[in-house]
């Protein structure tokens, strides 16, 4: 009976924790990426990059424009010059004027809020997604996407990636996980596999390396915004672990004192 008890308490708790995994979809290989919360430069670009493209539509409501110029070093001025198109003051939270009724009759789903998108669909999610958009004349925004199957939100960033379409284009061979050279020459040995992610050529404003830079600093800055005290606690959680060390010492000498005439 224990037994049972436990193993129900054990996948409740567990099956709780790795929802967010789920939501991922399942099938489709994530590409990864590697982001780094320290770089000022990269946040700035995904900041600039998300009031410029999708603040028409999402807000990052529990954010303030105030705490990001703080956060982020950017000069006040600056802030409101570049980065607030709303005539928001610099104390307010980052809402957008769309209402979610207008927006369910236009896009057919609400945008939601992307404050803390980072931490329910993760990262690699997050870089995979806005980068696999592609046309699709059947659908009603002409764009489909490979993560998100018939995604109600445009391909919004097309100006910059260009027009991506699935097609056919060379790629490495793969056994076991390792790319296959050719043993003589040393070249990557590829195939022609279709129904492929391809950007058709000089048909967007950044090259492919660009474009996957771009979508890496706005992940960063999604990331950022979905925990922005993540670097402070991790900095004061090593403090933290010093100090008990620290205060262990004393700890058991006192206990050794206390226990000394005990025997
Ligand atoms: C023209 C309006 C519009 C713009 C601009 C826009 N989106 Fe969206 N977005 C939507 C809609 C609508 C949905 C909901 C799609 C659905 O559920 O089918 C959505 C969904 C999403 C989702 C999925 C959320 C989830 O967890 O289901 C993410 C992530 C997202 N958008 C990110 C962005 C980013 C980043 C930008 C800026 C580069 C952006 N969007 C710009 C309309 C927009």
């Amino acid at each position: 009976m224990k037994k049972i008890i436990f193993s129900a308490v054990f996948s409740a708790l567990f099956g709780a924790l790795s929802l967010p995994v789920l939501a991922a979809d399942a099938g489709v290989v994530l590409d990864k990426v590697a982001i780094d919360l320290t770089d000022k430069a990269a946040l700035q670009d995904g900041a600039r990059t998300f009031a410029n493209y999708c603040m028409g539509c999402h807000s990052a409501k529990f954010q303030r424009y105030e705490r990001l110029a703080n956060d982020l070093a950017i000069p006040e001025d600056l802030m409101l010059e570049n980065l607030v198109f709303t005539g928001a003051k610099i104390g307010d939270h980052m809402k957008i004027g769309m209402t979610e009724a207008d927006a369910k009759v236009w896009f057919g789903a609400a945008p939601p809020d992307l404050t803390l998108v980072a931490r329910v669909r993760g990262t690699d999610w997050l870089y995979s997604y806005l980068r696999s958009f592609y046309e699709d004349p059947s659908r009603p925004w002409g764009v489909n996407n490979r993560v998100f199957p018939n995604v109600g939100m445009p391909n919004v960033l097309t100006d910059l990636q260009g027009r991506q379409v699935l097609g056919c284009k060379q790629v490495p061979i793969v056994q076991d996980g390792k790319k296959q050279v050719d043993p003589l020459t040393g070249t990557p040995l590829t195939h022609e596999a279709c129904d492929q992610l391809v950007v058709l050529p000089n048909s967007g404003s950044q090259s492919e390396a660009e474009f996957d830079e771009t979508v890496k600093n706005l992940v960063t800055f999604l990331a950022y915004s979905a925990n922005p005290v993540k670097l402070q606690s991790q900095r004061i959680g090593t403090y933290v672990l010093l100090f008990l060390a620290f205060f262990f010492v004393f700890a058991y000498l006192l206990k050794r004192e206390y226990w000394k005439d005990v025997h």
